[in-house]
């Protein structure tokens, strides 16, 4: 695709979507886009809930809901987890991507397994809908020496390419994994629930770890239209990305039809409710069309980028309902892997919905 085709648009696959999105929007970046440089999106400290009174608790889920259901983007500072992690990881995924021999790669090849397509994507061939620069890796709490719901034995040459890798992307699995309660119970106290409706459905929940990388772009890739990461709101409760070293990542904000560059400090956790939570809330908490974009200063010629956000799922045989008390539900409850497998066919095509397995 050229800047002079005529460009792919969200509305295009909207038979897909398992809940309702108005706007619509071209999914790859266009030289007509336009950019909202006057929202901030809203940083928060975390440290208010995890350690605060029930007054830090109750003010941090208010101006947490308040956001969310804003713009469905908060950055979280105060979360605890140690910044030199991601730091750690930053290398951990230049070392996987760069050192991993393409043919031992594709031996990984991602697949469906449950909901969710698990494996390596290589480079354009993260979505059958456009031609993404990036290759990623999704990795789901069976792949990690973790507690699981399976008794069958963990055989870690089954997910990484070599040994070594587990236990280092495990770090990361573990510490997010802690903030998973109360995150979710951040969101439910901040739209009047009940902070615990989720606790049981979270406790040893299924996740999608993805690594992301970015190669440095060739002047062909670079004038070919192809974006870093198309346009595309996340299918799941809600996502967790540590802030990236290169900037790029842009929020869709529906009040001005504009694209808002997101820019979060070394340390912060940006996060951002998905489809999952839209549906839950009775659309009070938007899944947010986001997408990756080239950095301004044109380093995308000649330097990687790398990010590893953490999706946060409830196990495929869950029902997703409207909670209580927010209103007449628009959504009939639905399993979690119809309504997983029926959002994303939209990037892996038709066969990839299913009922249950
Ligand atoms: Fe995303």
């Amino acid at each position: 695709m050229t800047d002079t085709a005529e460009p792919a648009l969200n509305q295009d696959f909207s038979r897909y979507d398992q809940v309702r999105k108005a706007h619509t929007y071209r999914l790859a970046e266009h030289v007509s886009d336009a950019f909202d440089d006057a929202f901030e999106i809203a940083s928060l400290d975390l440290a208010q809930f995890l350690r605060g009174d029930a007054g830090d608790k109750a003010r941090f889920a208010a101006d947490f809901a308040g956001a969310l259901a804003e713009i469905g983007f908060a950055v979280l500072t105060g979360h605890g987890v140690d910044p030199s992690l991601y730091e750690d990881m930053h290398d951990t995924v230049l070392d996987l991507f760069t050192t991993t021999p393409l043919e031992e790669k594709l031996r990984f090849r991602a697949a469906r397994y449950g909901s969710v397509a698990q494996g390596y994507f290589p480079i354009e061939e993260t979505s059958d809908i456009h031609p993404d620069l990036v290759e990623g890796w999704v990795w789901c709490r069976r792949a990690f020496a973790m507690p699981q719901q399976r008794s069958a034995p963990f055989r870690p040459e089954e997910f990484w390419p070599r040994a070594d890798f587990e236990p280092r992307f495990r770090r990361l699995a573990l510490a997010h994994e802690a903030l998973f309660q109360p995150v979710m119970q951040a969101m439910l106290q901040g739209l009047g629930c009940d902070p615990h409706l989720y606790d049981a459905k979270l406790a040893g929940t299924n996740f999608g770890l993805r690594a992301n990388y970015y190669p440095p772009m060739s002047a062909a890739q670079d004038e070919s239209g192809a974006g870093r990461l198309l346009g595309h709101e996340d299918v799941d409760l809600f996502t967790l990305l540590p802030a990236t070293r290169v900037e790029g990542l842009q929020v869709w904000n529906h009040l001005s039809g504009k694209w808002v560059r997101l820019k979060a400090p070394p340390g912060a956790i940006i996060i951002n409710t998905g489809d999952y939570m839209q549906r839950i809330t009775n659309d009070l908490l938007p899944s947010t069309t986001h997408r990756v974009g080239k950095p301004r200063d044109g380093s995308h010629r000649a330097e990687s980028r790398v990010s590893f956000p953490i999706a946060v799922y409830v196990w495929e045989n869950e029902l997703l309902e409207v909670l209580p008390g927010l209103g007449p539900p628009r959504y009939d409850p639905i399993r979690a892997i119809a309504f997983h497998t029926r959002s994303t066919s939209k990037f892996y095509g038709d066969d990839y919905a299913v009922e249950s397995d």
